[in-house]
């Protein structure tokens, strides 16, 4: 089979297989603010290492831009995007993915909350 013939083959497969979450999915954060979330993010300048919107300054490039995070099928590659493990994997990465370069990050469960309502409203 030709290249090209291939890399159609593939691109047909991610449109048809939906590698995105449903349209409509709204993760629900209990007890997460998103407006305190933003705040938080700014003040632990995840901006450093991240695009995201609606944060100043945050425009870093060291990990993926958070844009439009609702519609990711997965956390890092690697697990479900769940409102529960999106809260653990922003304070501390390194226990679910000892590989990454995501550092683990000095913060409270409540601010870890506020982060993941904050990129699921985006
Ligand atoms: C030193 C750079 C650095 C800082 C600071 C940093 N991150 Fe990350 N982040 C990364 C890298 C690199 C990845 C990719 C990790 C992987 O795929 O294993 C990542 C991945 C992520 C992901 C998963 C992205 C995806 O595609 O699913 C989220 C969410 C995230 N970071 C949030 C945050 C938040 C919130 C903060 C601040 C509290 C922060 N990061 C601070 C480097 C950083």
């Amino acid at each position: 089979m030709s290249v090209t013939a291939r890399i159609a083959i593939g691109w047909l497969y991610l449109v048809l297989c939906g590698c995105m979450a449903p349209e409509g999915y709204e993760p629900h954060v209990p007890e997460g603010d998103p407006r305190q979330g933003r705040e938080v993010l700014a003040e632990l300048e995840c901006g450093v290492c991240h695009v995201i919107p609606g944060v100043p300054g945050a425009r870093g490039r060291v990990g993926p831009a958070l844009a439009d995070y609702k519609r990711n099928v997965y956390i890092a590659g690697r697990y479900p995007n769940d409102p529960d493990i999106l809260t653990r994997f922003v304070r501390d990465a390194p226990s679910m993915s000892p590989d990454t370069a995501m550092p683990a990050i000095e913060m409270s469960e409540a601010q870890a909350r506020d982060i993941a309502a904050y990129l699921y409203s985006l």
